[in-house]
């Protein structure tokens, strides 16, 4: 009898030597690195996606097998090894630049490659699956799994491993210095930016929090050279009109345009995130449709937050122009927009040409003014 165990509430079953908290530490992370050997004794350490699930009420881990674009995933130096040497081991662990956070549980069992059509198959592509959304568009069936059974577990917890450990998301630590890391950049090298990384960018922004779900923002990329020329000679415009009000003398107007020009014009790509309205709640009175709309700005902002946390991600850079607040309509005219959609910013992405200077971030005690 073997049953699903996907959910962090409930009770792995615990084998031999294998404890409960190693266990639930091993179901909730989602990497593992897998050792084998070949029967010469030569190691192989691979990482590994895996799901930890019950097979007549022991607990075991299964491995599916990625469809490869090319060849026959039987012949995987994993698969072989295990083929001709059960005995495997795999490590799951956390690390912090707070080493009382450090963490990891080692896993020794027995392996097996499960065949389609075998009884474990079916529940373990499920459970695989049920963790990793990745899977949900790869022909699994059709491919072997590794099944490990006879589980048995070593830990190591750091004394500040514990606290709250259970609810830790795997990618803390990333997430912690993708946040650090992200910075505003203004000067861009001419290096290309692989269409992968704006379509990623913009997935991302789109699983920003927003009004009722109603995700009021649309994007418009804009890479040929001549638009964004065009674009930046028509907001030079205003550019020019509102630097003159501000009695700017001429030549620091002049300076200041030709560094705006530039970054439109180097950055190989421009990003405008519009706001977009129509399917906002609409109210009665002019307060809470106010509210409506400043929620969706809101919303933009956090949208356009994700978008920048993603590009850095990938290993390029952007930055945040607030210029088309300034003329809408302008550029608008000059992309061809509708008026649905509203220009709210110019994030352009590309390379740094160098790392940008950074003000001094406020420590914590000083952004919480009360905890009550
Ligand atoms: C709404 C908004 C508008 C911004 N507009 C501009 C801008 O027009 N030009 C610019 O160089 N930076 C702009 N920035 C970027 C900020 O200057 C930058 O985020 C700030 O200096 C902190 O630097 P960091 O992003 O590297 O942490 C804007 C940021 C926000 C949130």
């Amino acid at each position: 009898m073997m049953s699903l165990n996907t959910d962090p509430e409930t009770p792995v079953a615990i084998g031999a030597s294998a404890t409960f908290s190693d266990l639930a530490f091993v179901r909730d992370r989602r990497v593992g690195r897998l050792a084998t050997a070949d029967a010469s004794g030569t190691p192989s350490v691979v990482p590994v996606c895996y799901a930890l699930l019950e097979v007549a009420g022991a607990p075991a881990i299964f491995i599916a097998i990625d469809e490869k674009p090319k060849g026959d995933p039987r012949s995987l130096q994993r698969v072989r090894n295990i083929q001709s040497r059960p005995d495997v081991s795999m490590v799951v662990d956390d690390y912090s630049e707070d080493w009382q956070r450090l963490a990891w549980v080692l896993v020794r069992g027995s392996a097996r490659m499960v065949e389609p059509g075998e009884v474990e198959h079916a529940p373990a592509v499920a459970a695989v699956r049920a963790k990793y959304q990745q899977y949900a568009s790869m022909r699994l069936e059709h491919l072997p799994v590794i099944l490990i059974e006879a589980l048995t577990t070593t830990s190591w917890l750091g004394s500040g491993a514990l606290e709250g450990i259970a609810e830790v998301r795997s990618g803390r630590d990333e997430f912690a210095e993708l946040v650090r890391g992200r910075r505003s950049v203004r000067a861009f090298s001419s290096r290309p930016v692989a269409r992968w990384i704006i379509e990623e960018a913009i997935t991302a922004a789109g699983w920003a929090p927003s009004p009722h779900g109603r995700q009021p923002w649309r994007f418009v990329v804009v890479e040929s050279p001549e638009r964004r020329l065009a674009l930046a000679d028509a907001m030079a415009v205003t550019w020019h009109e509102q630097l003159s009000l501000d009695g700017q003398d001429d030549a620091v107007i002049a300076s200041r345009l030709a560094k705006s020009r530039d970054r439109l014009i180097r950055a190989p790509v421009l990003i405008i995130p519009c706001l977009y309205l129509a399917d906002v709640d609409v109210y009665p009175d002019i307060d809470r449709q106010a509210a409506e709309e400043l929620m969706a700005v809101q919303s933009l902002g956090a949208a356009i937050q994700n978008l920048l946390l993603s590009v850095y991600a990938a290993g390029a850079d952007a930055g945040w122009m607030c210029a088309p607040l300034f003329c809408p309509e302008i550029v608008q005219e000059t992309l061809g927009l509708e008026a649905t959609l509203q220009p709210h910013a110019l994030i352009p992405v590309g390379y740094a040409a160098a790392d940008p200077v950074r003000r001094p971030h406020r420590p914590v005690d000083e952004l919480i003014v009360a905890w009550q």
